[in-house]
């Protein structure tokens, strides 16, 4: 039955509207969502656990892993985390297709292409190594493997033990609280997190200048899922990362929460923000938190690519 109520949720919910009993399996399918958060927090739960005992050696030299899907080097923790993630999923029977920045895409159960589950096991692997406390996990479920699917998402910043969760059309959480976005405006008063963490700095540098010239307080944490959760929630305004370098298995839980909390994600070009759910796929954004401070920060971008 609960296998069920979850498989319903992840496919395309064909039949719901038709069916006699229309009230009582809208009321499954509202359980059947609210589910999945539950499903989620167990898996933060789960993480937590398996990578306590990791923490106390962590900065020690670690064994080679290899490098994992999305072409990182892969740490002990980073599978750790991820089996925790699984290990979840299997046992609450569900049968889905992990995509996933460590082990790339791999199915479980029998109808795998129903459910897409999209997961950063440890956004920050580099702070958690260098023990800075600013690290998170990140698990999306979708429909589709494609960022405008995502229905479920959660966010868990693994030091200070607070989780962003949201489900589409019913608003983004910090924990239990409900979270909007800020109503600064002001480039020049807000904080605007930009990630110039790049090979490519001198491309980069010219297309932010105007931005960051402009902007009296420029913030970058080191977990791109977090800081966007961070617009999500008012502590910061802005978050740019137009490096065509971040991986969409960073982005696909907190676009949900960002959407739902009530902020703008676009394409540096000003397109909404679709794109496949793939450990190979990299994507680009402004986040804002309201139409006023996204216009003017778009409109200086914009104007310093116009001039490349
Ligand atoms: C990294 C973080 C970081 C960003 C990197 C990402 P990871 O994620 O989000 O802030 O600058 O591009 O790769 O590798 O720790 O999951
Ligand atoms: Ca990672």
């Amino acid at each position: 039955m609960f296998q069920n109520l979850i498989l319903e949720n992840c496919s395309e919910e064909k039949g719901f509207i038709k069916s006699d009993h229309k009230k009582e399996r809208r009321i499954q399918v509202m359980f059947a969502k609210t589910e999945w958060i539950k499903i989620l927090t167990e898996c933060r739960n789960n993480v937590q656990k398996k990578i306590e005992p990791l923490l106390r050696t962590i900065n020690k030299p670690q064994p080679d892993l290899g490098l994992g899907a999305g072409g990182d080097p892969t740490r002990k923790i980073d599978v750790t985390a991820e089996n925790a993630i699984v290990d979840v999923l299997k046992k609450s029977k569900i049968t889905f297709t992990l995509i996933s920045e460590e082990s790339g895409i791999v199915e479980y159960g029998e109808s795998p292409r129903s459910c897409y589950v999209t997961v950063d096991p440890i956004d920050g692997t580099t702070n958690l190594i260098r023990g800075i406390p600013f690290y998170a996990t990140s698990i999306a479920v979708s429909k589709k493997p494609s960022l405008k699917t995502v229905h479920a998402g959660l966010v868990a910043d693994l030091v200070h033990g607070t989780t962003y969760t949201a489900l589409r059309g019913r608003g983004a959480y910090r924990d239990n609280g409900r979270i909007t976005p800020s109503q600064e405006t002001s480039i020049e008063e807000g904080v605007i997190g930009v990630d110039l963490n790049s090979y490519r700095i001198r491309q980069l540098a010219p297309r932010l200048t105007a931005l960051m010239s402009q902007a009296e307080h420029i913030r970058h944490f080191g977990a791109n899922a977090l800081e966007l959760c961070y617009v999500a929630e008012g502590i910061i305004d802005a978050f740019v990362d137009i490096r065509g370098k971040l991986r969409t298995t960073d982005v696909a839980a907190a676009s949900l929460i960002l959407a739902e909390a009530g902020g703008i994600l676009t394409t540096p070009e000003g397109q909404p923000l679709d794109v496949k759910l793939d450990p190979k796929q990299k994507v680009e954004f402004i986040a804002a938190a309201n139409a006023k401070i996204y216009d003017r920060i778009f409109s200086l971008v914009k104007a310093q690519k116009e001039q490349r």
